[in-house]
Formats: C-alpha cells, structure tokens, sequence
C-alpha cells in the first residue's frame, strides 16, 4: 500500500482526539467523526490547546501549528470518511457498537482502505469477521494521551494480511512511536497486565485495606510508577476499565478477572473518572485537589 495521505478518526473522545491530533501535526488530511456535536466542540477545542502547548515549549512553530489545524476537518457525516486511505476507530469500548461501525466503514471508504481499531481489550478477529476485508482490518492501540504516549501497541486479527501490518507500522512509525506486537487475545499486552493491577487497587480500597491516597502513594513511591493505579484509573475513564475487565473475565474464563463491585458501582452512578469531573477522586471546582497529576 502507498504512504496514507489521509486520516478517518471515528470516535472524538479522549483517543479519537488525540490521535486525530498526531495525524494532523505529521502532515495527513484528517477527518474527524463524532456522532455527538458537543464531544466534536471539545475536540477542537482540545486539540487548539495540546498544539499550543507544543508551541509553547518549542516542539512545533506556530506555522506548524497552524498548518496542522488546517487539515482537521470535524464531522458527524460518516459518508465524509469515503476518500481516507486508512481509518482509526476510537469509539466506545463495546463489541457490539464496534462491529455496526466496522459493517458501515466496510460499505463506504474505499475497497483498498485499512479499518484499524484503538480498542483496549475486544477481539480484532471479531470485529474483521464482521466485514469484507478482513485482512485489511487490524489493532492499532495507542496509549492515552496519544500525542505523548511513546508506545503504539500492534494486534493482528488470524487474517490480517503482511500488508497491512507493514502499512500500519509504517502509520506508527511516522508519529515518531515505538511498536510491539502482540497476539489476538483478550486485552493483549499493556491491558492483560495493568487493567488487573487497577481492579486489584479497587479491591484493595473496596475491602478497607487503606484509603485512596495511600493505595496511589504506595504504588507510585513503592514501585515507581508515575501514576498511581487509581488516580490512572480516573485517568483512562473507569467506564472503559470496566469494559475492558468484562473481555478479560469473559474471554479468559478465569474469576480473577472479575470486576471489583466497587468499580461497578463507580461506574453505575456515572462517577467515570476525570472526564466527567469525578471518579475516585474529586476534580470538580471548589473540591479539595488531588495532589498528584496526570503525565501530560
Ligand atoms: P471516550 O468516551 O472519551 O470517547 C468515545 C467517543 O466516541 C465519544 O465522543 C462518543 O460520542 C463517540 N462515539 C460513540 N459511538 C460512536 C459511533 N457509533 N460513531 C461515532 N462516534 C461514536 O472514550 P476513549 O477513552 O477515547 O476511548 C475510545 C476507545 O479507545 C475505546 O475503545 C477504549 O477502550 C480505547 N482506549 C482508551 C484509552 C484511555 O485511556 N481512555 C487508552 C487506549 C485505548
């Protein structure tokens, strides 16, 4: 396949923006999808502010700057996706949602276009099979935030072809990423391993053996990790932590994989972390802050 010279970005969440933001700055035409008018107003505006903060530290000039929002292009019209050479979907963490977006991608962009999912934990084999070019669908995960996040992890699909996998690495390459491959299975490499260390954090809180603070300062000054696992959790949105560890305890049979009740419940009052302005931990005004900070 030839350099893409274009972008689809389905999905202008947390990912979606991010991502769209990476394809913008090195020199793809980008079209941004969202079903929902307000998350594509808080797009644009994120994506101004995280290329001004580029500015502001000497990593990009003002003309790149510019020239990179000039290639954006936000929509709710997936028809508008049809001319894009590769598309990244980056919506909500659901297989079901995911494959009506794979069958409609399938039917619009052209026959030669790669269909990659940023998905956490579903199965890419899946979601091909639920199209007509399986071997043109592929895991394309990147980390949060993604015009930070060094890492891009590779999943292919049992039929995903050489091609694509060269395309999609050649994709990554170009934003500057380190690339590791992983396997068709569950949550794939980064997740397999963190999504259970965060459930475990939610027991831990959940069954009283230390308060929040305490459990995120044990990990991050005991261990060395930048966030702690709760704090990390609000980060990635607890939603999607409990998605991804409902494919774990689904697709891996194993009740170690069991969400936290704890977790559960966070998510059913709508409490999903900092998206929403509190998770575990309290980020609206006039609440007392959190001392520690996320890696952006
Ligand atoms: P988010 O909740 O911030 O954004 C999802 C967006 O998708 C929303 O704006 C929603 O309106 C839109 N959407 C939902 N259904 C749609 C459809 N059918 N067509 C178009 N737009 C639609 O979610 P986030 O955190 O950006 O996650 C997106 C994906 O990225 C998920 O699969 C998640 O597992 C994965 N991911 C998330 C990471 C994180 O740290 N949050 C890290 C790596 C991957």
């Amino acid at each position: 396949m030839a350099e893409a010279k274009s972008l689809g970005v389905v999905g202008s969440g947390q990912m979606g923006s991010g991502i769209a933001q990476l394809g913008a700055m090195h020199g793809l035409h980008v079209w941004l999808l969202d079903t929902d008018p307000t998350a594509l107003c808080r797009a644009n505006k994120s994506i101004s502010s995280s290329l001004q903060r580029f500015v502001s530290k000497g990593q990009i000039s003002q003309a790149a700057c510019t020239e990179a929002l000039g290639r954006l292009k936000y929509t709710s019209n997936i028809d508008e996706l049809r001319s894009a050479d590769f598309i990244v979907e980056a919506i909500v963490e659901s297989e079901d949602v995911k494959k009506k977006l794979f069958i409609e991608l399938d039917k619009i962009t052209k026959s030669s276009a790669i269909l990659a999912s940023n998905t956490s934990s579903i199965s890419i084999t899946r979601l091909a099979s639920a199209t007509s070019r399986p071997c043109q669908v592929i895991g394309m995960h990147f980390m949060n935030p993604p015009p930070i996040m060094k890492l891009v992890e590779i999943v292919r699909g049992a039929d995903t072809s050489d091609e694509t996998f060269h395309a999609t690495k050649a994709l990554a390459e170009r934003f500057h990423k380190t690339i590791i491959c992983s396997q068709d299975y569950s949550g794939f490499i980064v997740n397999r391993i963190l999504m259970p260390m965060i459930n475990e954090a939610f027991f831990t809180l959940y069954t009283g053996v230390a308060t929040k603070e305490d459990i995120d300062t044990g990990m991050k000054l005991g261990t060395n990790h930048p966030m702690g696992p709760l704090e990390l959790a609000d980060f990635i949105g607890l939603d999607v932590c409990l998605s991804i560890m409902k494919v774990l305890h689904a697709g891996l049979g194993d009740s170690k994989y069991a969400p936290c009740p704890l977790l559960v419940q966070y998510v059913d009052a709508g409490r999903v972390g900092r998206k929403c302005g509190v998770g575990v931990y309290d980020y609206r005004k006039g609440s007392e802050p959190i001392k520690a900070s996320p890696r952006l």
